[in-house]
């Protein structure tokens, strides 16, 4: 936390109080806080206590006093890790939506870089599926991270799910996420289905979502890593501080990933790759003929991408190469023959049904030595920092 820079935003909640508490413990622990609220915020705590606190001047309003430049980019642009305690239901749904219409939503906006946010609401609000979606949208497409909110006694006087993390709690996620031990690594990741032709108009694909793959060069990036991230078609966004390669077949991606490689610390295969692709790609759309009741399109096998780089560095330390694998059944065993016989230095094995298009998984974490560690199930953003912890440990252990 030493000399980080962190945007506070506090928006108006019963449990604004409580992000005067995390203030101190930011400003405690070294961290530089700049303090931004909504103004419904000030009508539950004043902007002097954070001022008094934080030691900074509190900024509120879109037209306030602005000594030069412009103040919302500015604002974003000032800080490394933005926490925003309370968020709430209202703040959120701007935030999902893309909304300006305030200084702290058009900060948020214009901000690049890691957000925590520590909702806070009503359990009927919590549980609205508005809210519901507007939560899994800020942390699919715009990699959010979040302190869920306890169960408890509100102030609305019921009792269930909506009632904000403790401070000290909000602080740990913060610490967690302001680590930057990755710094000095290059980090190739691979993700997404890669897309194989059979004329102008049809392919040959798979469900791949990517977001397994854009979890990991996220939190890579955060962490301070150098991140190449080769991808297949899919639908996210460009993650933050990551170089982006775009691809669309499995000879593509392969000779993305061949002419980086050896330059890497790590590479990272969540990519999907397809096994075959058409023998041809047919210059003009395919004509059915009468009659015609079976077509067969002859595949030829791709290159496996992976077990070509085991080749090639499978002995070595550097590039340490993390296989992924998706099994139905005997997760295992499955996952140890994959390892040893791609030689790869790690691999990330769990079942189709735990994990696939979703935004959760349960994984096991298997390295050469037949050591298994198994994730249980968490978010791919926390997943791909367990992969991340992994990487750590083999390369500098
Ligand atoms: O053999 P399987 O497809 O289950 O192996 C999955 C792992 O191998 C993933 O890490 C995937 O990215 C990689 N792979 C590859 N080239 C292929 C097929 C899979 O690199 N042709």
């Amino acid at each position: 936390m030493k000399d980080l820079n962190i945007l506070l935003g506090v928006t108006g909640g019963i449990a604004a109080y409580k992000s005067a508490e995390l203030c101190r413990l930011f400003v405690k622990a070294g961290a530089r806080v700049q303090v931004v609220m909504s103004q419904a915020a000030t009508e539950f705590i004043t902007p002097l206590t954070f001022q008094t606190l934080s030691g900074r001047p509190v900024h509120v309003s879109m037209f306030g006093r602005v000594e030069s430049g412009v103040e919302h980019i500015d604002l974003a642009n000032s800080a490394e890790l933005m926490v925003v305690a309370p968020a709430t239901a209202d703040y959120l749904a701007r935030a999902a939506t893309g909304r300006a219409s305030d200084l702290i939503s058009s900060v948020t906006l214009a901000f690049a870089k890691t957000v925590l946010a520590a909702p806070s609401m009503n359990t009927n609000m919590w549980n609205n599926p508005a809210t519901v979606a507007n939560l899994a949208t800020l942390a699919s497409r715009h990699g959010w991270h979040f302190v869920e909110p306890g169960a408890g006694e509100l102030a609305c006087g019921t009792s269930g799910a909506g009632r904000m993390a403790e401070p000290s709690e909000i602080f740990a996620a913060a610490s967690a996420l302001a680590r930057r031990d990755m710094e000095g690594l290059r980090l190739l990741v691979t993700a997404g289905p890669t897309v194989e032709d059979i004329d102008p108009v049809r392919f040959i694909s798979n469900r791949s979502t990517g977001k397994m793959g854009y979890a990991v060069a996220r939190a890579a990036a955060r962490r301070g890593a150098h991140v190449e991230l080769v991808s297949g078609p899919v639908n996210l966004p460009h993650p933050a501080a990551v170089e982006c390669i775009s691809v669309r077949s499995a000879l593509e991606l392969e000779a993305e990933v061949r002419a980086r490689a050896s330059s890497c610390d790590a590479i990272v295969m969540t990519a999907a790759v397809a096994d075959f692709r058409p023998a041809a790609i047919a210059p003009h759309k395919l004509k059915k003929a009468p009659g015609e009741d079976e077509r067969t399109i002859a595949l030829v096998r791709n290159p496996d991408i992976l077990a070509g780089l085991g080749a090639l560095y499978g002995e070595a330390k550097r590039p340490l190469l993390v296989g992924f694998a998706v099994e139905t059944q005997d997760l295992l065993e499955a996952a140890k023959a994959k390892l040893a016989a791609k030689k790869a230095h790690l691999l990330v094995a769990n079942l189709a049904s735990d994990g696939f298009g979703g935004d959760t998984n349960r994984a096991q974490i298997i390295d050469r030595g037949g050591n298994a560690r198994d994730t249980g199930k968490v978010s791919k953003d926390a997943l791909a920092d367990l992969i991340c912890d992994s990487i750590l440990e083999k390369l500098l252990g």
